[in-house]
This record gives C-alpha cells, sequence and structure tokens, in this order.
C-alpha cells in the first residue's frame, strides 16, 4: 500500500516554512520533479525537520500519468462570491512545507531547498508560520478542534486506491486578519462569527447560520485534515489555511460557501481576507521516492 508522506500528520512542530517555486522557462517538469525527490531533509533524531512536497496537479499528471488523481487541477481561477468577495488565485508549480521545532533548523532547511532547486525553479512565494500560544489562531481561538483523530485523518485526507493513491490534495492559502477590526468586537460576537464559544470553545446552539463553523460543517462537505499555522508580524498577520483532503471537492465546497455562493457568506470573511491561494498534489512517498535519482514510472 502507498505511504503518505509523513510530515503531513507529524503534529506538535513548533516552527513552519513554507515555500512555493516556480520552474523556470523550459524546464523539463521530470527533471524538477526529480530534484524536489532527492531533497533531503536534516533528521537527526531530536535537531530534524518534516519535509512535505507537493506540486501543482497539471505538473505532476505530466509526469505521472498512471499517479494522478484524475481531473485535479490547480486553484486557476479565483472564487468570487454573489457580493464580488474574492479568494484570489495564485498557483504555483512547487510548494516544499518545512516543519521543525525551532525556526533556525526551518530556516537552514529552506536555505538549503532555495539553492538546490535554484537551477531548475525560482522562489516565488515564502511563509514562515508559528503558534499562538499553543494551539490558537490569531483571532484567540482554539484551531483544528473539529479535525478528525489521527487514526481517522488518513483516511480522510488521503486517497485509499487508485491513481494517485497515498497521495493528498492540499489547499494551501494565505489569509491576512484585519486585527484592529476583529478586537474591537466583543467577545460573545467573537462567538457568533465563528460559531464557538471564545471562553470554552464549544459549539453554539443554535449555531448561526453566517458563522464559520457553520460555512464549513464537515457533516455537511466531509471531512478535511487541517494543518493551520499563524504567520506575519504587528503590521500585517494572519492564517495560514493548510487543508489536507482526499478530493478537491470538498475543499471547493467549503471554499464556495464561504463566500456565500448558496446565500450566506460566511462571517469570518468580514474580518480576514484571503491574500493567495493554490491547489497541490502530495503525492505519496513511493510515488515521490520512484523519481529520486533521475528515475521515474
Ligand atoms: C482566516 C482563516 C481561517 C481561520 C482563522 C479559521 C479558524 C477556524 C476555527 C477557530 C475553527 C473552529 C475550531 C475548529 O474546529 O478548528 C474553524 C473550523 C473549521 N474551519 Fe476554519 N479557519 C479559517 C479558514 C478556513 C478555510 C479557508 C476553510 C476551508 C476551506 C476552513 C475550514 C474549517 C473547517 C472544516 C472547520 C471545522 C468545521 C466543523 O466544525 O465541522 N477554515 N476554523
Amino acid at each position: 500500500m502507498a505511504t503518505p508522506q509523513t510530515g503531513i500528520f507529524a503534529l506538535g512542530t513548533m516552527s513552519h516554512g513554507w515555500l512555493e517555486l516556480d520552474a523556470r522557462p523550459d524546464v523539463d517538469p521530470r527533471a524538477l520533479v526529480g530534484l524536489v525527490a532527492g531533497l533531503r531533509e536534516p533528521r537527526t533524531t531530536i535537531g530534524g525537520v518534516n519535509l512535505v512536497a507537493g506540486f501543482r496537479p497539471e505538473l505532476w499528471a505530466a509526469v505521472a500519468p498512471g499517479d494522478s488523481p484524475p481531473g485535479l487541477r490547480g486553484f486557476d481561477a479565483p472564487v468570487a462570491g454573489p457580493d464580488g468577495y474574492t479568494l484570489p488565485a495564485t498557483q504555483h508549480d512547487v510548494v516544499v512545507w518545512i516543519a521543525g521545532g525551532a525556526y533556525d533548523v526551518v530556516f537552514d532547511a529552506s536555505r538549503g531547498v532555495v539553492s538546490t532547486a535554484a537551477p531548475l525553479a525560482t522562489l516565488a512565494h515564502e511563509m514562515v508560520g508559528w503558534p499562538y500560544h499553543r494551539d490558537l489562531d490569531l483571532t484567540g481561538f482554539v484551531d483544528g478542534t473539529e479535525n478528525p483523530t489521527i487514526v481517522s485523518a488518513t483516511s480522510e485526507a488521503v486517497i485509499a486506491e487508485g491513481s494517485g493513491a497515498g497521495g493528498s490534495v492540499l489547499l494551501l492559502q494565505q489569509w491576512e486578519h484585519d486585527a484592529m477590526a476583529w478586537e474591537r468586537l466583543p467577545i460573545a460576537e467573537q462567538g457568533l462569527v465563528m460559531g464557538r464559544s471564545r471562553i470554552n470553545g464549544a459549539e453554539l446552539d443554535p449555531l448561526p447560520a453566517t458563522s464559520h463553523v457553520a460555512r464549513t460543517n464537515q457533516d455537511t462537505f466531509g471531512k478535511i485534515f487541517r494543518r493551520n499555522i499563524p504567520w506575519g508580524r504587528l503590521t500585517r498577520h494572519g492564517t495560514i489555511f493548510v487543508g489536507f483532503s482526499r478530493d478537491r471537492e470538498r475543499l471547493d465546497a467549503m471554499l464556495g460557501s464561504m463566500v456565500g455562493r448558496d446565500g450566506e457568506r460566511d462571517a469570518l470573511t468580514r474580518y480576514a481576507r484571503a491574500i493567495g491561494g493554490a491547489y497541490y498534489f502530495v503525492p505519496s512517498s513511493e510515488a515521490l521516492g520512484a523519481f529520486a535519482g533521475g528515475a521515474g514510472d
């Protein structure tokens, strides 16, 4: 059975680097995938990092047509709601996610990735993620409460069989928060926006239809596995949304719901705006490993 890249499920890492790269003109996609497959993370027992690699779905399909989810496409068009609120599309060719215990090792590994990739690809976008009071996002709410357990996460987030088995569809979005507007809201109203109590985290009953939890309800759309993390500094900051799923449809449906395609726009989008978004296919370890050293299927 094909195994997912293990870093997807490696919880508890305190420092994250997200690198999105674009292929240089006329680069052979096979050579690029081979280069990424050959990246080696430092794997000492304590100071090592996890490395997860993904590809623009069309790029991966071009090199591994027999190992790609049929019809999977990149984030090639913005997602717009009826009132014009829009989630932008900023697709790149390759993503490398490096996560470790502290930023020094992530920084070193990130520099290594960018310099190794330099002959074939350039760094197009970089995000550095850091935890806020352990597991809060920058709205002050615990993020990930309704994540599937680590046991069921593999079946929800990983393709079980067929073309692309062991792989996962990643939605990576950068959201910028309007901290001033958010912090002007009384705590109880913040709860109505999120759909959970800010005091004890409990889901509200009744759940406001416009709340974030209602707009992304996994009982409606299907389960995903989130690894969100805060980014930024005082002047600009927010959430790196990191969602893994066994198909793109449930992620697409959640985005459509958030922008109000069925009438109600997610109240959270009044306090946060997406400034980038891309879909990547994160192949199984075996599928990726087949390209290391210039091999491939
Ligand atoms: C600024 C961006 C975002 C922030 C700060 C944020 C924060 C949160 C928080 C605090 C919760 C409640 C606790 C939990 O279950 O994790 C939540 C739930 C959730 N969010 Fe987000 N989120 C953001 C964007 C998104 C996006 C873009 C998606 C989907 C594409 C999404 C999908 C979900 C799902 C599936 C749930 C659980 C819903 C359920 O209870 O079934 N979120 N989010």
